[in-house]
């Protein structure tokens, strides 16, 4: 759980961590709001730069800071990544592989074109890591083979190829510079702050709310991985307390199929969720399965959170939006 999580980072004490001052991109997102939050609990000053203003709770005002604007400006990335910082959380993206097909140009200006901006700053002032939130879509599609760090970079969409080029920059100011950069490649993560998202976890949700059905494409024998929220700040949390620099794939190492996924959520939120099946989409991927062995071992990395116990936090949270309405995808 969230809270738990926290608790235990703010009680471990290491010396000297909480002085150090995490930059944030992204941190008023699904993932960046839950970055921020760890990393205050514990007390790190945290510079946020995303162009939506951040909920920063009262016990963490003293510590976390807003640049506001767009990571393509240079004046913004300037303004963020000040000298004494001690390195980069960079979660801003283009982060719909549909958006990304649409204006591909555009992707490379906001991935990778700010990535570059980003390691440069690090670079010039001193900053010594840099954490980058990736996605396995940089090795494309292999079927039902199991996805590792080992296969090679073969991005099927703008989204995975641009992701993919990042890593390839990090690697090279690792190389270079001796900064330590770590590409995290997550699965579908879910979890507590996701009802923005229009995937398929918010959306079943929503259906789940509205007591409606859900349109599934192809037979649903599609499978999975899903993480969730708590799982990932840990491993972003451990890349950064290690200063460990490589890939790492993060996922839950345990896929589902869409109707197990259904079925999963029926069991959560007691609505029935009827399911239309419509034709399955060109170029869906069949299966997405991981393993999570380099993460555990370089990162001690341990997927925790249960997937019926995950999908509570997520249905809790969907039930208690402040008027009860159905929070709108973006
Ligand atoms: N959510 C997932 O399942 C998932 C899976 C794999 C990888 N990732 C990666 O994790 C990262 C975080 O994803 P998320 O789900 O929290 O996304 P999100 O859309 O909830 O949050 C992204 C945040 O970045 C900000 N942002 C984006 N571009 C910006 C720009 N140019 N200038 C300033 N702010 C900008 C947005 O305002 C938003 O607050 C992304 O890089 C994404 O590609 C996410």
């Amino acid at each position: 759980m969230p809270s738990s999580f926290v608790q235990s980072a703010a009680k471990s004490g290491e010396p000297g961590v909480g002085a150090e001052r995490v930059v944030v991109t992204g941190g008023s997102g699904f993932v960046g709001r839950a970055v921020v939050r760890a990393f205050a609990n514990r007390g790190n000053p945290v510079t946020v730069v995303d162009r939506v203003e951040p909920e920063i709770p009262e016990e963490h005002r003293h510590l976390v800071s807003h640049v506001p604007g767009d990571l393509t400006d240079p004046e913004v990335r300037d303004a963020a990544v000040t000298e004494g910082s001690a390195g980069i959380i960079h979660l801003a993206a283009i982060t719909s592989v549909l958006r990304s097909v649409d204006k591909p140009t555009e992707t490379f200006a906001e991935n990778v074109e700010v990535t570059q901006g980003l390691l440069e700053l690090a670079r010039q002032r001193g900053l010594t890591r840099f954490v980058l939130a990736s996605t396995n879509a940089v090795v494309g599609d292999i079927g039902y083979g199991t996805i590792s760090e080992r296969l090679p970079l073969r991005p099927l969409t703008p989204y995975g190829a641009t992701k993919a080029a990042c890593e390839m920059l990090l690697s090279g100011y690792t190389g270079a510079y001796g900064i330590a950069t770590t590409a995290l490649r997550f699965t579908n993560i879910y979890g507590p702050g996701m009802g923005h998202k229009d995937s398929f976890v918010p959306r079943l949700m929503r259906a789940a709310l509205a007591d409606e059905g859900v349109e599934v494409y192809g037979d649903g024998s599609q499978s999975r991985d899903f993480v969730h929220l708590d799982d990932v700040v840990r491993a972003i949390v451990a890349s950064w307390d290690k200063q460990y620099s490589g890939t790492a794939v993060i996922g839950s190492g345990s896929s589902v199929s869409v109707l197990e996924l259904i079925e999963s959520v029926r069991a959560v939120t007691g609505k029935e969720l009827p399911v239309t099946h419509v034709p399955a989409k060109n170029g869906e991927m069949p299966a997405v399965i991981v393993e999570v062995e380099k993460a555990k071992r370089e990162l001690d990395y341990q997927p925790s959170v249960r997937f019926a116990e995950g999908l509570r936090t997520v249905w809790d949270d969907f039930r208690h939006v402040a008027d009860g309405s159905v929070p709108a995808a973006t």
